[in-house]
Formats: structure tokens, C-alpha cells, sequence
């Protein structure tokens, strides 16, 4: 829906919850003027500062890139600072917090089940030389091709939409989810690694990805393009592959000399002075 096309008037019905004096969540109604272009975290702010000093959410950046905006609007996972009313088509819009963790308070999960997910599957570089991350000798160098097997997980802003979305996640307390998974893979899938074996245990088990019934809701819904069940069946391959003893992850890359004579980039460089008209 075009931007004129937004009603002057809309409906924001927000989920409320304050554990400290409410048994359970209710809904309530706020009437907004909606201007066009604007974003669902907008309208929320306008809520705050003119009739709710109490609603509470998380946000930061307000440009989809701190992932700390995720809430469940009109019935799905989205950021609220990358969502214009405008978009919803519709002068009703509903925000509740994400599903499949528990509320802390009004729009802010809990997402720390998210994040000890994420931390058990090392969600970093793991290399024999560990020396060399504190005192680098030279650079890792790698493809075109080695790049693309990991970079587009690695837009990955960990906001938790794809956690809501998945249905093994809501009603198996164990998996660990796509997040997790999908940047274990992206950390499998890079040349420069070789901590495929202590990733191995907690994605060999109840955790991992055997439990996902590669439904996509997860890639659906991801708001940076990122493929979290492409990841996980890949991981699924790797896993066969090694369990038969068919694959072997090579050695890390290794450091790669640097040529003779290689300047390397001391700072960014100044820009070149322009002159008016230029
Ligand atoms: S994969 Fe996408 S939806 Fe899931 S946490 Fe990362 S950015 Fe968010
Ligand atoms: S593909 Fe797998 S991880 Fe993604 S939503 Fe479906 S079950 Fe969940
Ligand atoms: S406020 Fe940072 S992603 Fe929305």
C-alpha cells in the first residue's frame, strides 16, 4: 500500500503486562494520527510520550541493525523499526511481544534461552593457533567462493524473529532453535575455523538440528535475509558425512604471508578536499 493510501487515524492495540500488578496480559486500545511513512516503533514512542509513560520495549539503532526491536506485529515476527504502518495494510495494528519466550514486561522476551543456546554452540572462530588472535603475524586470507559458504548467516542480528516463528521451537523445550544452529553453521562454514569437533557434541544431540522439520518459517520471516534452514540442513549433511567417516573438515586456513613490501592500512585516509561544484 502506497504511502497515501495510510488512514489519517489508526489503531494501535498493544499487549500489556506488568508482572508486578497484572495475573495475566491484557489489550488496550490507542488511537494515533499516522504520518505517512511511519514505522511501527515510531507509532509505539508516540504512545509513550502521549498516553502510556509506562509501555515498555526494547529498541536502539532504529535501522534493523542492533536486532533489539523484534516484536509479533499483525501476527508476525518483524522488527518494529523496519515495519511502516503503511506496509500492514490495514488502520489496525497489533503488537505483542514475541511468542515462544516469556514476557518480562509488556513488549520485552526473555531471550536469554535464545542467547544460552547461541553461547553453547561457540559461536566463534576456534583455531589450533590461538596465539595468532592475540598477536597476529599475517592475514587469513580467503576465496570468493570460500566467503560466500558463510556470509550471508553472518547478517545474522540475533533479534529472535526467527526463534518466534519456528514451530519445533514452540513446543520443543530442548531444540535449540534456528538462531543458534544457523550460526554454529556459519562458523562451521568458514575456511578460517577448525572447531567443527567441539561444535559436534551439542549439535549432535537433542539440541541440534535433527529436530527441525524444515518448515521456513524461520527464513520466511528473517528480516535480514538470512536462510536459517538452508543452514541447518547443511549442518545435517555435515553431520552424516562425518559420522561416516566421509568427510573430514579441512585444516583451518592457514596464515597466509603477507608479500614483501605490503603496506599495511594504518587508519581510514582523509578524503580529498572538494571544492564547491566539484
Ligand atoms: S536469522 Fe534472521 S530472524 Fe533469526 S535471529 Fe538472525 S536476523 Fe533474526
Ligand atoms: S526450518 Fe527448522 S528451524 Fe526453521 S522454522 Fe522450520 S523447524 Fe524451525
Ligand atoms: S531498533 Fe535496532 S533493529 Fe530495530
Amino acid at each position: 500500500m502506497a504511502d497515501n493510501s495510510v488512514p489519517s487515524e489508526i489503531v494501535f492495540r498493544v499487549r500489556r503486562f506488568d508482572p508486578a500488578s497484572d495475573a495475566e496480559p491484557h489489550w488496550a486500545d490507542y488511537r494515533l494520527a499516522c504520518a505517512p511513512g511511519m514505522t511501527v516503533l515510531e507509532g509505539l514512542k508516540l504512545i509513550k510520550e502521549s498516553q502510556s509513560p509506562t509501555l515498555a520495549w526494547r529498541s536502539s539503532c532504529r535501522m534493523g541493525v542492533c536486532g533489539s526491536c523484534g516484536m509479533f506485529i499483525n501476527g508476525r515476527p518483524r522488527l518494529a523499526c523496519n515495519t511502516q504502518v503503511s506496509e500492514l495494510g490495514t488502520s489496525l495494528v497489533t503488537v505483542a511481544p514475541l511468542p515462544n519466550f516469556n514476557t518480562i514486561r509488556d513488549l520485552v522476551p526473555d531471550l536469554v534461552p535464545m542467547f544460552e543456546a547461541h553461547i553453547r554452540v561457540h559461536p566463534h572462530i576456534i583455531r589450533e593457533d590461538r596465539s595468532e588472535q592475540q598477536q597476529p603475524t599475517g592475514e587469513f586470507w580467503q576465496s570468493p567462493h570460500q566467503l560466500e559458504q558463510y556470509l550471508q548467516f553472518s547478517y545474522c542480528i540475533k533479534c529472535g524473529c526467527c526463534m518466534a516463528a519456528c514451530p519445533t521451537y514452540a513446543t520443543d523445550p530442548v531444540y535449540a532453535g534456528p538462531m543458534p544452529l544457523a550460526q554454529a553453521h556459519r562458523y562451521n562454514a568458514d575456511s578460517r575455523d577448525g572447531g567443527f569437533a567441539e561444535r559436534k557434541t551439542p549439535l549432535s544431540g537433542e539440541a541440534g538440528p535433527w529436530r527441525c522439520h524444515f518448515a521456513g518459517e524461520c527464513s520466511r520471516v528473517c528480516p535480514k535475509g538470512v536462510d536459517p534452514a538452508k543452514a541447518i540442513q547443511l549442518m545435517k549433511r555435515q553431520l552424516v558425512l562425518d559420522y561416516l567417516r566421509l568427510w573430514k573438515q579441512p585444516c583451518a586456513a592457514p596464515i597466509a604471508k603477507v608479500p614483501p613490501g605490503t603496506k599495511r592500512r594504518e587508519g581510514i585516509p582523509e578524503a580529498p578536499a572538494r571544492t564547491l561544484g566539484a
